[in-house]
C-alpha cells in the first residue's frame, strides 16, 4: 500500500523540495502550514512538476486541536516536521516567539504521533548545534555546543525533546537531520527559496543582487582565518538534501533503523569560503556581481563542513549536484521569480 507522509511546513523552502521528490518516489504527501513564511502558490509549482495535487491545510502546528483534526483524517507511516521559524537574527529580537513556535509545534507532534500512533518522525536540524567546532570537518560524534542563538537553541532541544520522547514511548522512532547550507533550486525552476523583505542568507542576497533587487552584496568579513579570510561553509544543494528525507523515511517505514533515534550530518563534505560562492556564482552565469566586503557579523561562526562518511554509508545517500549547477539553479529560479513579477505588475 502507498505510504503517506505528512509534510509539516510542506509550502516552505526545503518543505516544498521534499514533497516533490517523497511525490516522485512513490509516497502521498499531505502538507500542513501556517504560510507564516511562505505562499499558496508553491502548490502550482509542486503540481507542475509531479503532476499531482497535494492536500494542503493552512494549518500552524502550535494549534493542537487543528493539528488534531489533521492527523484524524488521514492514517500516516511518517512526519517529516519542518515547519519552524528560522531567521537567526530575529530570534535574538524575539526569544519567546521562536521558543514558543519550534518547541510547542514539536512537542504537538509528538504528542499526536503518540495518539494516532504514526510511528515515524524525521526532524529538520542544523550544523548550528555544533557552533565553531575544534576539528573539522563535523562528524555526528563531534560534541554539540551551546547555541549562540535562541534559534540555534531550539534546534538544540528539540533534538533533546526527541531523544527523551524515543527513550520513554516505544512506539516512536526519529531520525534528525543536520542540515548544512542549503542552497539553489529545483532543476525545473517550478520551485525554489522565497525569502521575504531582505534575504538574510547569502544566495538569496546574491541571485536579489545580480537581479537589481539589491543594489550592492555585502561579504561580511574578510579578516577570517581562512585561507582567502572569509567564512567557510558546506553548501548543499537542496534537492539533494531533499532526497536525504525520502531515504531517511524508506529506512524508517522499511524498519532498516539500527537505534530509535538516529542522527545525520547532511553536507557535501567539501566546504566552500563566500568569495569562493561569489566568483563561482559570476562564473557559471557569465555575469559580474557588485560586492564590498564589510565588517564581520555578529554571531557568524568562521568555518564549518560536514563529515558525511555516516549519511553516506548508512543511508545510501550522497549528495550528487556540483556547486556550479546549484548556482545555475538558483539564478534560473531568480529569473523566473522575476518573470513572474513583471507579468503580474
Ligand atoms: N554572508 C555574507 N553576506 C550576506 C549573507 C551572508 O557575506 O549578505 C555570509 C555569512 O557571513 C556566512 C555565509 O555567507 O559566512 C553564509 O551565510 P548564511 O546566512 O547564508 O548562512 P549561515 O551559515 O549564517 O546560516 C545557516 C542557516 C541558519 C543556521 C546556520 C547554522 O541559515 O539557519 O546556517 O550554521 F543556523
Amino acid at each position: 500500500m502507498t505510504k503517506r507522509v505528512l509534510v509539516t511546513g510542506g509550502t516552505g523552502y526545503i518543505g516544498s523540495h521534499t514533497t516533490v521528490e517523497l511525490l516522485e518516489a512513490g509516497y502521498d504527501v499531505v502538507i500542513v502550514d501556517n504560510l507564516s513564511n511562505s505562499e499558496r502558490s508553491v502548490l502550482g509549482g509542486i503540481r507542475k512538476i509531479t503532476g499531482r495535487t497535494v492536500p494542503f491545510h493552512k494549518v500552524d502546528c502550535g494549534n493542537l486541536a487543528r493539528l488534531r483534526r489533521v492527523f484524524a483524517r488521514y492514517g500516516f507511516d511518517a512526519v517529516i516536521h519542518f515547519a519552524a521559524s528560522k531567521a537567526v537574527g530575529e530570534s535574538v529580537e524575539q526569544p519567546l516567539l521562536y521558543y514558543r513556535n519550534n518547541l510547542v509545534s514539536l512537542m504537538n507532534i509528538l504528542q499526536l504521533m503518540r495518539e494516532f500512533r504514526v510511528p515515524n518522525l524525521v526532524f529538520s536540524s542544523s550544523c548550528t548545534v555544533y557552533g565553531q567546532a575544534e576539528k573539522l570537518p563535523v562528524s555526528e560524534q563531534t560534541p554539540r555546543r551551546e547555541a549562540t542563538s535562541p534559534y540555534g537553541n531550539t534546534k538544540h532541544i528539540c533534538e533533546d525533546i526527541i531523544r527523551d520522547s524515543v527513550a520513554a514511548y516505544p512506539e516512536v522512532h526519529s531520525i534528525a537531520l543536520r542540515y548544512f547550507n542549503p542552497i539553489g533550486a529545483h532543476p525545473s525552476a517550478e520551485i525554489g527559496e522565497l525569502p521575504r523583505g531582505v534575504p538574510n542568507n547569502l544566495i538569496p542576497f546574491v541571485t536579489q543582487t545580480a537581479a537589481g533587487i539589491r543594489p550592492m552584496l555585502s561579504i561580511f568579513g574578510d579578516d577570517y582565518n581562512t585561507p582567502d579570510g572569509s567564512c567557510i561553509r558546506d553548501y548543499i544543494n537542496v534537492r539533494d538534501l531533499a532526497k536525504a528525507h525520502v531515504v531517511a523515511v524508506g529506512r524508517m517505514v522499511d524498519g532498516r533503523m539500527k537505534a530509535p533515534f538516529e542522527v545525520f550530518n547532511v553536507g557535501t563534505g567539501r566546504g566552500v569560503s563566500t568569495l569562493e560562492v561569489v566568483r563561482t556564482f559570476e562564473q557559471v552565469n557569465n555575469l559580474k556581481l557588485i560586492y564590498k566586503i564589510v565588517g564581520r557579523r555578529a554571531g557568524d561562526i568562521e568555518a564549518v563542513w560536514a563529515d558525511p562518511a555516516f549519511a553516506n554509508k548508512e543511508l545510501g545517500w550522497k549528495a550528487e549536484t556540483s556547486l556550479e549547477d546549484t548556482l545555475r539553479s538558483a539564478w534560473a529560479w531568480q529569473r523566473h521569480l522575476d518573470a513572474k513579477n513583471k507579468k503580474n505588475q
